[in-house]
This record gives C-alpha cells, sequence and structure tokens, in this order.
C-alpha cells in the first residue's frame, strides 16, 4: 500500500494519480479534519479539472481517505509527503509541516517492515539528506537500511494538475538509497515517462531552478515591458508574439511564460524564488539575478497600480477584473490582484468592484479588503468608469463588447489577441 500524507492540489493529485495508474491501494491523510471530510464526500475543495472524476471513481477502491497518520503508515511500504512549505519571513522555506509529519511518523516506523519515506513538497538544497535524514536517524534508524528516503519532486501545473501528473514529461527521483530509486522507479513505471536517478540535492535544486526559470522568463518580460512602454511606436504583444515566433519555443507552451503582465504571483513562482535566494544568500552567493527578478515583479504589481490610479483618477469607480493568480484556477495564493488592490487602496482608489469567474470565495476568505464584489462581468462593469485587467480570464476576452464600454487598463497587454495566459 502507498500512503501520501497531505491532500492539496499535490497531494490530492498524486493520491488519485498514482492509485489510477499504478493500480495499488492509496491510503490518503491529512490533518485538517474537514478537508478529510469534504474528500470523503467526494467533493473537491478547489477547481481543479478532472480531479473531482477521478475522485469520485476511485474513492473507495482504489483511494481510502483515512482518519489518522498511523494508518497510513502502519499498512504502507512508500509514504509520500506533501504537505505545504511556504515562505518564511525571511524567504526561506518553512520546513515546519514537513518535520511534524516526519516526526509524527517517526514511533509508527518501528513495526512493520521497511518504509521509504518519500518528500514531494518542494523544499531547499540539502532538506533531505540535512533535515529529513537526520531525524530518521535520531530515532535510530539507518537511512538505506532500516528505512528508504527519497525527493520526487513535482513539476504538475494547477489548473492542468491531473493531466500533468498522468502525462509527465519527467520523473525525478533523489533517493538517498539504491533501494529506494528502484522502488519508485518501479512504481513509476506505468507512467512511461522519462525517469531520472539523482542525488536528492539534485532533484531539490532541479525544482526550484525550474520554478526560478519561470518567474526570471517572466520578469525578463515585465522588464522588457516597462522600456518599451515608454516608446508608443513599439506594439508590445506584437513583439512578444514575434519573440514566440521562434521555433525553439514552439509547443510545451514555454512561451507563455514570455509574456509581460501584471507580475507572477501564485503559491509556487514567488515562494521558490525566494527559496532559491534564501539558499544562494546562506551558501555566501546571493543571486543577483534571482533578486532582481524578485524586484521587477513587485515593482510590475505597482507600475500597474499606478497606471491604473492614473487612468481612473482618485474618485474614479473602478472595476477589477480578475482574481486568481492565473485563468483556469480558483487558487488566491499569492495573487497578483492582492497587492494590486492593496496599491490601489493605498494610491486612494476606494470604490473598487472586484469580479471573477471562480476565485470569488476564495478570496474574500483570504483578504480582508474594503472593497465590493459583484456576481457577473456585467455586474462589474455597471456603473463604472474604468476596468483594471487583472487576469487573463477567456470570459473576459469573449465579452469584449462589455469591455468597450468603460476604459480598460489591460494588465496582460493585448486582450483577446492571444490564448489564455498560462501563468
Ligand atoms: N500547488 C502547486 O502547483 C505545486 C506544484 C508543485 C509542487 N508543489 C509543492 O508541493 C507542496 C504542497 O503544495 P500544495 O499546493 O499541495 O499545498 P496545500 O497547502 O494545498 O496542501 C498541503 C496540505 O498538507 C496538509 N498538512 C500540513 N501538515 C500536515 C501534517 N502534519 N499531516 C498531514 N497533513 C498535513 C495541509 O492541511 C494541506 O491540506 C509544497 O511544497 C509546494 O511547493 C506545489
Amino acid at each position: 500500500m502507498i500512503a501520501v500524507v497531505g491532500l492539496g492540489f499535490v497531494g490530492l493529485t498524486t493520491a488519485l494519480g498514482l492509485a489510477k495508474q499504478t493500480g495499488r491501494l492509496v491510503y490518503a491523510y491529512d490533518s485538517n479534519d474537514s478537508l478529510r471530510e469534504q474528500l470523503c464526500r467526494g467533493e473537491v475543495p478547489f477547481h481543479e479539472p478532472e480531479l473531482g472524476a477521478a475522485l469520485l471513481e476511485l474513492l473507495g477502491s482504489g483511494l481510502i481517505i483515512g482518519e489518522t497518520l498511523e494508518a497510513a503508515v502502519r499498512h504502507a511500504d512508500i509514504v509520500f509527503y506533501c504537505v505545504g512549505t511556504p515562505s518564511r519571513p525571511d524567504g526561506g522555506a518553512n520546513l515546519d509541516a514537513l518535520t511534524a509529519a516526519i516526526v509524527e511518523t517517526l514511533p509508527l516506523l518501528k513495526e512493520g517492515g521497511r518504509r521509504t519515506l518519500v518528500i514531494k513538497s518542494t523544499v531547499p538544497p540539502m532538506t533531505t539528506t540535512g533535515v529529513v535524514k537526520p531525524l530518521l536517524e535520531s530515532s535510530g534508524h539507518i537511512v538505506g537500511d532500516t528505512v528508504g528516503l527519497a525527493h520526487n519532486p513535482e513539476f504538475l501545473r494547477e489548473g492542468r494538475a491531473w493531466q500533468d501528473f498522468i502525462h509527465p514529461d519527467r520523473i525525478v527521483i533523489g533517493a538517498c538509497d539504491k533501494l529506494s530509486e528502484e522502488q519508485l522507479k518501479r512504481l513509476y513505471e506505468p507512467f512511461g515517462a522519462p525517469m531520472q536517478g539523482v542525488s536528492p540535492a539534485t532533484a531539490e535544486f532541479a525544482k526550484l531552478a525550474s520554478n526560478a526559470l519561470l518567474a526570471t522568463m517572466i520578469s525578463f518580460s515585465n522588464e522588457l515591458a516597462e522600456l518599451a512602454e515608454v516608446t508608443p511606436e513599439i506594439d508590445i504583444p506584437q513583439a512578444f508574439r514575434l519573440l514566440h515566433a521562434d521555433g525553439r519555443w514552439q509547443g510545451g507552451g514555454m512561451a507563455g511564460y514570455v509574456y509581460p503582465g501584471c507580475g507572477f504571483g501564485g503559491y509556487c513562482l514567488p515562494k521558490d524564488a525566494l527559496s532559491l535566494q534564501h539558499y544562494s544568500r546562506e551558501i555566501g552567493r546571493e543571486s543577483a539575478l534571482i533578486g532582481e527578478v524578485l524586484a521587477v515583479n513587485a515593482r510590475a504589481k505597482l507600475a500597474f497600480a499606478k497606471r491604473v490610479a492614473a487612468a481612473a483618477g482618485s474618485h474614479g469607480r473602478l472595476a477589477v477584473l480578475g482574481l486568481a493568480f492565473k485563468p483556469g484556477s480558483d487558487d488566491v495564493r499569492g495573487t497578483p490582484a492582492a497587492d494590486i488592490i492593496a496599491h490601489l487602496l493605498e494610491l486612494g482608489l476606494t470604490d473598487i468592484v472586484a469580479y471573477d469567474p471562480l476565485a470569488m470565495p476564495r478570496f474574500r476568505e483570504a483578504y480582508d479588503f474594503p472593497i465590493r464584489y459583484a456576481g457577473t462581468l456585467r455586474e462589474a462593469l455597471d456603473g463604472r468608469d474604468s476596468a483594471a485587467l487583472v487576469t487573463a480570464w477567456p470570459e473576459f476576452s469573449c465579452q469584449q463588447e462589455l469591455l468597450e464600454r468603460v476604459k480598460v487598463i489591460d494588465g496582460r497587454y493585448g486582450l483577446g489577441k492571444r490564448e489564455a495566459a498560462r501563468v
């Protein structure tokens, strides 16, 4: 049996994906009682295409949502940890949830056979061997002998989590011991994807590098747009479409990250770029580039808010369109919309109505802004002078006739002229 600990975006997708593709029984556990209850009712608490259908298909057959960590670990030979690793105030990754889950596991490893513990959460280099391994050793375990240990980073994108998990372009196995590597390679065989066995630190670094690269491409685009904006004859969307026409960008969707906007957000890109920057500082090689990627990102949100404030006027009646960190998702963790609304309020705009096709309930719960919310795009624009377009939802580009009635400040450069951004 496989156990999965932590049932957020990554954990639930991992639990269902492994049950589906390997045919093995997966026992999944989350410390959040109400989340477990919701999942037991067959409800996925966030928007993620295909995950709901997979849950209904596998619940009770391939997937068991367990009441305790103990029950999960007792019967499993492989335990995946998919708990959150948010940023600490100093930018480093907060590993409290991960270490707490491992510490909780320790006494359970005494009974039964050898288990392999697999860290799927995104962590800084040397966490598996420098933090988790010593924890296991402190309770008398010998890694590679009495217990297996590996880091297996996850590269799925929110909004496409199921397809990305079921059809990964690479599976990275950073095992501390040969037996764990072989066990994981066998487990992942049915996925038919290229597998790479590397050191745990390489796997940890590769994941952070992947997100830092995406963040860099976005900040590169935003910095270029800053330059281009002062030259009115440059058509910014056209210029970027010319970049995308380079055949080397075709396929795979990478070009979607080489496009300006009003800053990147979400749970992963900002925190992983911060984590890499913190790591670079810790090892005495501070990355100026990653620092600048983050600075450009902060600047992009403020510059957009200033553009909106200038266009709307301080007494302007403004609609903010889009609250999710990207279209196709209802995730509002680290969403640029929150920073932009905060800037707008600071800049004196007080009459703000916000609208998002999916993310409004989560946004209202997560952020306490003195703004109003509208039920539809039409309602959001009713009586408004201007609209700030923050998330490139297709719903907005499909209803351009509504938008034409107000002054639109387009934070996504070229509404309706390109496919919805993936970032
Ligand atoms: N969200 C993404 O797109 C994505 C993609 C790749 C990797 N990651 C990484 O995967 C990890 C998880 O991300 P997420 O978005 O799924 O986070 P999440 O916050 O959605 O889910 C984490 C879950 O872990 C649970 N949890 C915390 N401590 C626990 C414990 N001791 N025992 C059991 N459950 C516990 C929480 O209740 C929560 O439901 C992070 O390290 C993240 O960086 C995320």
